[in-house]
């Protein structure tokens, strides 16, 4: 599985990237809101730092102007994924963007039968927001492993299933469980993958019966 960031903060994924486990970067029209600085710069900086797809959204709504404003998004770096929502013009610009060449992250995913429309219209990635379903009182993950179904039983839908709207831990483990190729994580919820109580409690006796030999490994 790969992880992605869900974040528009070139400091915060200059620190991830060090990780070694990031594997692109996802933004939205809020996440650059958020960041306070022009897009287009951002995205380049971003795109700099990971080697990996850098989702950058477009914000027209008419199709023509969407593969427009797709062209100059795309222009910023090879590694900028243009990210349409799933609308029809968003998937009728999908299939002028990816016959460019490019790569298209098809996102605001709610239903299989969407990822079923942004498969077959070319998508390099469906975003399905797990977190937003969750909230209305629905089953996010169900949405995944619906997702996952369709697109195996067709071998010509090639889409990555890129889980988004990731808010816990236990997202990231089920989308994994359900097949998802990719998961968009917010940062803290990518740092706190690694914590487990029993972790640090082993490590602390480990380390004070270590302590108790003398000894020293270098
Ligand atoms: O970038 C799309 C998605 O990950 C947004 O997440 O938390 O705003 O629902 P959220």
């Amino acid at each position: 599985m790969q992880f992605f960031v869900d974040t528009a903060d070139v400091s915060e994924i200059e620190a991830l990237a060090e990780s070694g486990m990031l594997d692109g970067v996802t933004t939205n029209p809020s996440l650059i809101m958020k960041a306070g600085r022009p897009m287009a710069e951002v995205i380049a900086e971003i795109a700099k730092i990971v080697d990996g797809p850098v989702s950058a959204e477009v914000t027209a709504t008419e199709k023509d102007q969407m593969i427009a404003e797709g062209r100059k998004l795309a222009a910023i770096a090879p590694n900028i994924a243009v990210k349409l929502p799933l609308t029809w013009d968003g998937l009728k610009a999908c299939r002028a963007l990816t016959g460019d060449g490019f790569m298209v992250n098809v996102t605001l995913c709610f239903s299989a039968a969407q990822a079923l429309l942004a498969a077959k219209a070319g998508a390099t990635f469906i975003s399905p927001f797990i977190g937003r379903l969750d909230d209305m009182g629905l089953d996010g993950m169900k949405l995944i492993e619906d997702i996952r179904t369709i697109y195996d039983n067709y071998d010509d839908l090639q889409t990555e299933i890129l889980a988004a709207s990731i808010r816990t831990t236990n997202h990231v483990q089920l989308a994994a469980m359900a097949g998802a190729d990719v998961a968009t994580l917010p940062p803290a919820v990518l740092k706190k993958l690694v914590e487990h109580p029993l972790t640090d409690k082993g490590l602390e006796q480990f380390l004070a019966d270590w302590e108790k030999t003398g000894q020293s490994i270098l």
